[in-house]
């Protein structure tokens, strides 16, 4: 999948010369990763130097990863995985957001000691730092989601695979030397669903995350300009009917998907909820939740959990960052269920803030698979080591020890 790029990677430098990235002194961020509200305060050490790093210990942050990802992955791919959709304005606010909300730090506590850890339906992770589902991970790195599988087994992560992973669940299960949660696109078919839903149970898996956000097509226009500028020919690995893409996405492997023509669940109601609870013993998380309506809905309606998720952007682009929706969320479930939550969380502090208004854990998408597709598997473990330390030295500049000491009064508006 990532052989002979030398060719796209001209005709990509050619129309970069062409175009107005250029003209941003920044890092080549399409994505307008960095939050934008604040001019560079730091003239004599700029982000981006032109040099990119070595090796994954010399990033200092997570963003370093993105330009070598950008220049190993090939355009379209690295397009697919950077693109919000339509003029990326949710891409951006979700990073922005977290600019609007400022600590509150309390003073004079010992701090000497301190221990991130989560609990999450009865099982303890060190971090509350949890590996998002991503689809096609050997898109970005060779080894993919088994690299993604050992930097989680090796920091001791809580991994959540995939439906359209670009590897089975067994096979990441024993990679990962542990049981991983499984994400399903329950598809318009229920006997698909089901399917996969034994699937995941026959490879341990204690809790299934059902994405809910996926009901439509998308403008992923990111994707489709870099799309344009790789001159490989998408037909070669690809095969764009609905089973012919399965045939890449081993979880679908002895699934009859003949009747299927579509992938996209927009038939899902919450009897589609209620029956999945019905037909397994895994823990039902539900993924995607961005109203109190919803979520009052899920706790009615018996599910375990739930992720508030924008997709990451690439559901719909309204401009509502999932940081601002978590309190209306966390006050409608009550304590009743865990509440986790994802979307442009780069930094200890993006965490720290999530966790005061009262998540659970915090779940990260591209900052791993830039560093999938710049390093591999060590590059992985780099992130996950860099978004500790930095979550470990927020919690202690905010004075908490443990991540139940958070509470909304760590947390302000701007002014
Ligand atoms: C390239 C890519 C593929 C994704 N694939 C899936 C998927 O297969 N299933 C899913 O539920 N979410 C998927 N997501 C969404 C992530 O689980 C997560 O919600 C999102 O990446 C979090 O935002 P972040 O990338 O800003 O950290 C994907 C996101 C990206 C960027």
């Amino acid at each position: 999948m990532l052989v002979d790029q030398s060719t796209s990677r001209r005709n990509f430098l050619k129309f970069l010369a062409g175009s107005p990235l250029l003209a941003y002194a920044g890092r080549p961020s399409f994505a307008g990763e960095t939050p934008s509200r604040f001019p560079d305060p730091m003239i004599w050490a700029p982000p981006s130097t032109g040099e990119l790093i070595k090796s994954p210990k010399d990033a200092i942050n997570v963003f370093d990863f993105e330009p070598v990802a950008f220049k190993n992955v090939p355009p379209a791919h690295f397009g697919y995985m950077a693109s919000g959709i339509d003029d990326e304005v949710t891409l951006r606010v979700n990073r922005e957001a977290f600019n609007r909300l400022v600590l509150r730090p309390r003073r004079l506590v010992d701090v000497s000691t301190v221990d991130p850890a989560m609990e999450l339906f009865g099982v303890k992770w060190e971090t509350p730092i949890i590996i998002a589902p991503t689809g096609g991970n050997r898109a970005f790195h060779e080894d993919g989601e088994l690299a993604v599988a050992r930097a989680a087994k090796a920091r001791r992560h809580l991994q959540i695979l995939s439906t359209s992973a670009s590897t089975s669940v067994d096979d990441v299960t024993k990679e990962r030397g542990m049981p991983i949660w499984f994400q399903l696109y329950a598809s318009p078919s229920w006997e698909v669903a089901n399917a996969l839903v034994r699937r995941a149970e026959a490879a341990g898996c204690p809790v299934v995350v059902l994405t809910v956000d996926r009901v439509a097509g998308r403008n992923q226009e990111t994707f489709f300009r870099l799309r344009r500028v790789d001159s490989r020919e998408c037909t070669n690995c690809h095969e764009f009917t609905i089973q012919g893409r399965a045939r890449t996405r081993p979880n679908y492997d002895g699934i009859d998907l003949s009747a299927m023509k579509s992938m996209e669940s927009s038939n899902l109601t919450w009897d589609f909820v209620r029956r999945l609870r019905d037909s397994t013993r895994m823990k039902v998380v539900v993924k995607g939740i961005l109203t109190a309506e919803d979520a009052k809905l899920c706790v009615e309606n018996g599910v375990d959990g739930v992720i508030v998720s924008n997709h990451g952007a690439r559901g719909e682009d309204s401009g509502g960052a999932t940081i601002d929706v978590l309190p209306e969320v966390v006050q409608a479930v009550g304590g009743r269920i865990p509440v986790l939550v994802d979307s442009g969380f780069r930094r200890g502090t993006d965490i720290v803030k999530a966790l005061a208004l009262g998540a659970s854990g915090v779940c990260i998408g591209r900052p791993y698979l830039w560093v999938l597709g710049a390093f591999g598997q060590a590059g992985v473990e780099r992130v996950l080591e860099l978004m500790r330390t930095e979550l470990v030295v927020a919690m202690k500049q905010c004075g908490v020890r443990s991540i139940g000491e958070l509470t909304p009064a760590f947390v302000r508006r701007a002014t």
